[in-house]
């Protein structure tokens, strides 16, 4: 199979990814996720959510609103500044961003540039091969909302948030007073965001809803580069652990002054090598007083600590594109050994705590359904991990399918399973197979302590 080429259809045909309304011929690149993204996504998310935030003694949590005041994103800047550069073709009236059209360098020199609106791109469009593009104009990248679509009034526009962590500014003293925190401390939130792009492809890379995992974390400015520092490794480390078969596709790039976002001090972004090329996965900023001073200004409300403005480092993930880079990284085609001689098998080698389902019991054959069933209902009661029941009429399909989603380990109850009560293990990277006991509290334990090694060996790097 050719990666690079089919990748979105692997995912759509693995339910990880069906086209939004696609009964209604589709909503324009807009994506739901099928159910076994949807427990990957989860299970992401909680990875993200014990590694920043339960598991470090200076963080806590916030859940923010998604609709937000016009006043709010006037003080960030957002109204302002939060723009694409947008060029259009007269000839074919494709769409482009400026910054995908041109080099770097260009760009740069562009940014640069007094008299932005009278700029002549040189290059031919991608598209149609004509040298036809207006003058480059900015494109807000907002998304609104009207609060009373009968009456429509400048006054009713509410926006939906371009960045969770607007949120967690606004809320800064609310937070700080009830939690009592000194500094330094952390807040994250896991949620949607919203913005109205230019241009949208590769899949769920781009799109105009998604979510992002985001930590603002509240220091002094003289501490401020000692924690700049452990952030940045702890993004790194969180990423690369997570990339379990090629971690060289993962890189960090520290951006120039002229492509700073306009709250930022410093940026480093970590990208990833995807089937469509290079792209951006999540940003690390030193965000300085900005957002913090802005607000104060704006609503007249003291946002300090300590008598100072603390300075935040933010560690913001797109839930979507981590995904994308992980379920990319976890393809594996393979050509495999059995009875009959060698088989192909595509397989997903996701980090088994990501694995949609941790478990899938087995029967081997219809008589023994009925102990399958059995051992999957206990299983089904488990905290931890999720366990899955698959039935079809060959053991062989069986194993390819959950392979194809990922499953880490396969239960097969066969004809010994009813003398002696153990099962047949599978694993699925190596598909090295072994028996073990099926008494409820035996497998039960050892699957816990798998699920917890993985689980340490994460949060020791
Ligand atoms: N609060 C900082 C911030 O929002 P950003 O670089 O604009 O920084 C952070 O966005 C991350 O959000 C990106 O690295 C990306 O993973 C994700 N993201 C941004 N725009 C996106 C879009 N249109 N579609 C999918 N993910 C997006």
């Amino acid at each position: 199979m050719n990666k690079a080429k089919d990748i979105t259809s692997y995912l759509k045909n693995y339910g990880f990814f069906f086209p939004n309304a696609e009964i209604y011929q589709g909503l324009a690149k807009s994506w739901d996720c099928g159910p076994n993204s949807a427990e990957l996504k989860r299970k992401l998310k909680d990875l993200w959510w014990k590694y920043f935030i339960t598991s470090q003694p200076y963080n806590i949590s916030l859940d923010s609103s998604i609709l937000t005041h016009p006043r709010v994103l006037e003080a960030s800047g957002h109204l302002k500044e939060f723009h694409d550069w947008l060029v259009e073709c007269n000839k074919c009236k494709k769409r482009y961003r400026l910054d995908n059209l041109v080099s770097v360098k260009e760009f740069n020199d562009f940014l640069a540039l007094e008299n932005k609106s009278e700029y002549i791109v040189k290059q031919n469009c991608p598209s149609c091969d004509k040298n036809e593009f207006t003058n480059p104009r900015q494109f807000n990248l907002l998304l609104s909302s009207d609060l009373q679509i009968t009456n429509q009034k400048k006054e009713n526009i509410v926006y939906l948030r371009p960045e969770t962590c607007q949120g967690i500014f606004i809320n800064f003293s609310a937070i700080q007073r009830s939690i009592r925190k000194k500094l330094p401390f952390g807040v994250g939130q896991i949620g949607k965001s919203f913005r109205n792009e230019i241009t949208l492809h590769h899949g769920i890379f781009r799109t105009r809803e998604f979510e992002q995992m985001e930590l603002e974390f509240f220091c002094s400015l003289e501490e401020k580069e000692k924690w700049w520092e452990y952030w940045n490794q702890k993004a790194w480390s969180f990423l690369t652990s997570l990339l379990v078969n090629d971690k060289k596709k993962a890189q960090k790039k520290a951006l120039s002054q002229e492509e700073l976002p306009h709250y930022a001090k410093k940026t480093t972004d970590l990208y990833f090598q995807y089937h469509f090329g290079e792209g951006e996965l999540c940003s690390i900023s030193d965000r300085g007083d900005y957002d913090l001073k802005n607000h104060s200004e704006k609503s007249g409300e003291k946002l300090k600590v300590e008598g100072t403005t603390p300075h935040v480092i933010e560690i913001s993930f797109g839930v979507e594109r981590l995904m994308l880079a992980i379920l990319e990284d976890a393809y594996q085609e393979e050509t495999v050994k059995n009875s009959k001689g060698e088989k192909k098998r595509e397989v997903l080698k996701l980090h088994p705590l990501l694995a949609p389902y941790f478990v899938a019991v087995i029967p081997w054959k219809k008589s023994l359904r009925e102990k399958a069933q059995q051992i999957y209902q206990k299983l089904l009661t488990e905290i931890n991990f999720s366990v899955i029941y698959e039935e079809t009429d060959s053991i062989g399909k069986s194993y390819h399918y959950q392979d194809a989603i990922g499953t880490y380990y396969c239960l097969t109850v066969d004809d010994q399973t009813l003398n002696d009560e153990t099962i047949t293990v599978r694993e699925r990277d190596s598909r090295e197979q072994f028996r073990f006991s099926c008494q409820e509290q035996e497998l039960s334990q050892f699957l816990n302590q798998k699920y917890q090694e993985c689980w340490k060996k994460l949060i020791k790097i």
